[in-house]
């Protein structure tokens, strides 16, 4: 299982400690939530920012975009050292768009995801499943950190896994995720866990290994 914390709830008065701390925990990747104000009702990182933890940390970026424009902070965001761009299905209004972003992301030599909102079913996302690296089920109203687990993103798991078969496709699920549901999306299929609050809010490394 690949363990993707995600700096969102990072304890900002205190960064580089908790970098340190990240970095020697096990986990493999960095999720960065990007957020405009628009796509949701809530304002996060520029690149800048990621810049800086590029420079202190050796872990994979992924980048998640919740942005009206992500075919313009794509790039934004890979010029910042992004390894793999995730944007939602929600963002874009054709699935001419969707496929010319992942063509655009591979041609940078990045990796490519895709992802859906609780409210989205993921058979919209067949037409993808073939080029996109990755898949992100949303297991949470994206926008905030700290809420709970929605259930319904168990059977989107299992749907995709069913949908991918005999191709190479991550998994990944983001919100709400503890030791006990990280464990259900385990069974269910998942691959990638992303979890926020759970890791920051108590010991990095013991959070970290209860996951993986
Ligand atoms: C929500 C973000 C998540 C969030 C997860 O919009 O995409 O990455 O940080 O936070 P927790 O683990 O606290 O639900
Ligand atoms: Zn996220």
């Amino acid at each position: 299982m690949i363990i993707a914390p995600s700096v969102l709830s990072l304890h900002y008065d205190d960064t580089q400690q908790q970098i340190r701390e990240l970095n020697e925990s096990g986990a493999q990747w960095m999720h960065f939530d990007v957020m405009d104000g628009h796509f949701v009702r809530n304002l996060t990182f520029g690149p800048d920012i990621l810049k800086a933890f590029c420079r202190i940390s050796p872990l994979l970026k992924d980048v998640h975009l919740m942005v009206d424009d992500p075919v313009f902070f794509a790039d934004v965001f890979m010029d910042a050292g992004a390894d793999l761009i995730t944007f939602h299905y929600e963002a874009l209004q054709t699935e001419e768009q969707m496929h010319s972003l992942i063509a655009h992301i591979h041609e940078r030599g990045k990796k490519a995801g895709i992802s859906v909102k609780p409210a989205t079913p993921v058979s919209v996302l067949e037409p993808f499943i073939a080029e996109a690296d990755l898949v992100l089920i949303m297991s949470v109203e994206p926008g905030f950190g700290g809420q709970a687990f929605m259930p319904a993103a168990l059977d989107k798991i299992s749907a995709v896994r069913k949908m991918a078969e005999g191709k190479e496709l991550l998994i990944e699920v983001d919100g709400g995720i503890n030791a006990e549901t990280g464990k259900a999306c385990r069974e269910a299929g998942c691959d990638v866990l992303v979890a926020g609050s759970y890791v920051f809010k108590k010991d990095i490394k013991e959070a970290v290994s209860s996951l993986v």
